[in-house]
């Protein structure tokens, strides 16, 4: 089933989720230094959702039909680790690029989704590369998100500013619907074709999460079977907001003081409520 918020109640309710899963990413930032652990990143983030948050981290346990229960807080996801990497005794060294995803439920009921890249010490020319022009991706893709626009038309700019970068997009992972459950419809592809796919209408609210590759887009999974890397060990990154659509365009609920501001690429796009 496929959410539109239509009471203010509801949105409020998102707006809350969306700043609080931003603002566990803020309160680790610091901490994303060479000599931790993704484990020690995992146990932080924990702490601070259940003793200063109250909300419970959504990945907990999180299993879906044919996966096993996932065992960790949030995914830690290293270098040619595509998504869903699982926090564990894996010390973090200068060099290292890393995504942290985070989804909270608050006490109310709303999920709320966001992950940010991290450079470990001094970044290769190549990550900085793939995490910025991957950023660009994301936010290219969410100043497409308005009534009527369609669900194509936000893949379609992912997929060409990528690939015109000389980069790949993972296709067998999307953003998603989400709001009172953590994954429903619509699927959010980060590739397609302008003009098709669903039309998007005020109230909807759902994620934009582009994982993209330095070398090729193929896939292989861990036999802890929610680790995913690149076959052929290259590089990947992601970011992900959650979003709103507004009568007007866009709002990024996933919101806080630390978050990256966006890229020149969508200088002057309105993505917050004005007062
Ligand atoms: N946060 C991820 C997403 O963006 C999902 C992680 S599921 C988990 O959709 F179980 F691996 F945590
Ligand atoms: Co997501
Ligand atoms: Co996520």
């Amino acid at each position: 089933m496929n959410s539109v918020f239509t009471d203010e109640n509801d949105i409020q309710g998102m707006r809350e989720a969306g700043r609080l899963a931003s603002e566990v990413l803020d309160h680790v930032a610091p901490f994303v230094q060479p000599g931790i652990s993704t484990g020690e990143l995992d146990r932080i983030c924990h702490t601070y959702m259940r003793d200063v948050q109250k909300t419970i981290p959504a990945p907990l346990n999180y299993q879906p039909p044919g996966y096993p229960p996932f065992p960790a807080s949030i995914c830690t996801s290293v270098n040619d680790v595509i998504c869903h990497g699982i926090p564990g005794d894996k010390i973090l060294k200068s060099g290292d690029v890393v995504n942290l995803d985070i989804t909270v439920i608050t006490p109310a009921g709303y999920f709320g989704d966001t992950s940010r890249m991290f450079m470990v010490g001094e970044p290769s020319v190549l990550a900085k590369r793939l995490t910025q022009i991957t950023f660009e991706c994301m936010w290219l893709g969410i100043a497409q998100v308005k009534p009527g626009a369609r669900l194509g038309d936000i893949g379609h700019v992912i997929q060409t500013h990528a690939e015109k970068a000389g980069y790949s997009i993972v296709r067998e992972y999307c953003g998603h619907g989400i709001g009172k459950v953590f994954h429903q419809d619509p699927q959010i592809l980060h590739y397609g074709r302008p003009g098709t796919g669903e039309t998007l209408e005020a109230g909807m609210t759902f994620t934009i999460e582009p994982m993209i590759n330095a070398g090729k887009r193929d896939i292989r999974t861990m036999p802890d079977q929610w680790t995913v890397k690149t076959k052929d060990r290259s590089l990947s990154a992601q970011w992900e907001h959650t979003l709103l659509v507004t009568h007007k365009g866009v709002e990024v609920l996933t919101w806080s003081e630390g978050s990256n501001p966006p890229p020149e690429c969508v200088a002057g796009l309105h993505f917050r409520p004005s007062a």
